[in-house]
């Protein structure tokens, strides 16, 4: 299990927490397969890893997950934010929180070339578009960005000037 500490209002993913963290997943991912119980109970016991954010009744309102590799790369599993709290910072300290977590790793992660939010906030973390995939998601059939953040990425304010 990583114990590296965790950004303040982080904590790990336990398995109490797994119905609240699957009933989001079908709020948030309705028609991109949304990660049931089970898949959950299975990224746990890999070992991967999963944090929450709750609120001060102990209610989930955001959850995250990384994959780390067996080389220097890591991959965002997931990342959602209860409907009635985003837009709060709760996704970036979230992501910042995996950031921290993949140490010095390449970073990647799939997201819908429609979901402008999610990618505003990985570009602003230095995530950077490498590719497209078609028809990713299921059933939907929307297309996916495939985005990388390198272990020492430009700062973002850099890449904005190039443009
Ligand atoms: C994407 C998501 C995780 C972002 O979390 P959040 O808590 O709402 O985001 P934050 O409040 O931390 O905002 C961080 C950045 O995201 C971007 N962002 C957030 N909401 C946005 C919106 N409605 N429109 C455009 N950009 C937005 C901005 O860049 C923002 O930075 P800023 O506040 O400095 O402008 C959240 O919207 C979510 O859960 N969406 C549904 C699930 C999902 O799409 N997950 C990602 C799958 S790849």
């Amino acid at each position: 299990m990583n114990t590296r500490p965790r950004t303040r209002s982080t904590t790990p993913l336990r398995w109490w927490d797994i119905e609240q963290v699957a009933a989001l997943e079908q709020v948030l991912f309705p028609t991109d397969s949304p990660w049931t119980a089970a898949m959950f109970w299975a990224e746990l016991a890999a070992g991967r890893y999963y944090v929450v954010m709750r609120d001060g009744s102990g209610r989930v309102d955001g959850y995250a997950g990384l994959a780390v590799g067996a080389q220097d790369e890591a991959d965002v599993q997931t990342i959602g934010v209860r409907p009635d709290r985003q837009g709060t910072g709760l996704g970036r300290a979230l992501l910042r929180d995996l950031l921290d977590a993949a140490g010095r790793r390449r970073i990647y992660l799939e997201v819908r070339t429609d979901n402008a939010a999610a990618i505003a906030l990985y570009r602003s973390e230095g995530f950077a578009t490498i590719g497209l995939r078609r028809q990713y998601y299921r059933p939907s059939g929307a297309d996916a960005y495939t985005m990388c953040r390198l272990a020492d990425p430009p700062p973002v304010d850099a890449g904005k000037r190039r443009q």
